[in-house]
């Protein structure tokens, strides 16, 4: 898919029009290679944003501190208010949209006969199971800074499958809430971190009587 340059009325952040040097980039983001063409100068969060309408990345103080703008790249947190959009040209972006793009969970029952015997999901069921756990946990007051903590813990949990609170702790103050609402985030991530490790052994059981 291409994505032409924003015209004149575009949103605020969206390149000027005219009198700018343009850019062919190739952008691989939730699994789907995007063309854009767009300034050399734009930020990532910009681009993904205004160019490839996907506004669940958001933009808070675009210094680096706040961290509401995380996204993963190559399965990596990362502020995407501190990189120029073509930095992320040949690397795989994963926005908070890819959580639970069609309402599977992260990490659910593999595929089988008791897979294929369920329900499909209700619409607030439509939630990845972290997406869940901060649901259940109360994790987001106003919510301005909730996709910035999600992609955080999707990209720490991946690296560190078994955490204990400690490390929990340390990887959420990277991220603001000035709800100051920390509590429930280091629960949400322990339970959905618990919900992942007996899932696994789950799955590992199975095999072994297989
Ligand atoms: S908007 Fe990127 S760190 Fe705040
Ligand atoms: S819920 Fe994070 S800033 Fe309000």
């Amino acid at each position: 898919m291409t994505t032409p340059p924003p015209s004149a009325d575009a949103a605020p952040g969206a390149a000027p029009p005219t009198g700018c040097e343009l850019q062919l980039m190739v952008l691989d983001v939730n699994g789907e290679q995007h063309e854009v063409i767009t300034e050399p100068r734009r930020t990532l969060v910009d681009v993904l944003r205004h160019d490839l309408r996907l506004t669940g990345t958001h933009v808070g103080c675009e210094h680096g501190i706040c961290g509401a703008c995380t996204v993963l790249l190559d399965g990596r947190p990362v502020r995407s208010c501190l990189m120029f959009a073509a930095q992320a040209e040949g690397a795989a972006l994963r926005t908070v949209e890819s959580l639970a793009p069609d309402g599977a969970p992260t990490e659910g029952p593999e595929e089988g006969p008791e897979a294929g015997a369920q329900a499909p999901p209700a619409p607030g069921d439509r939630l990845s199971d972290l997406q869940q756990a901060f649901r259940a946990h109360h994790a987001l007051q106003c919510g301005f800074c909730t996709p910035g903590f999600l992609m955080l813990a999707e990209g720490f949990l991946a690296e560190r499958p078994d955490p204990d609170e400690a490390e929990i702790r340390e990887v959420v103050a990277a991220n603001l809430c000035r709800c100051t609402g920390y509590q429930p985030l280091v629960a949400a991530i322990a339970q959905c971190a618990a919900a992942r490790r007996a899932a696994r052994e789950n799955r590992s059981a199975q095999r072994k009587e297989l």
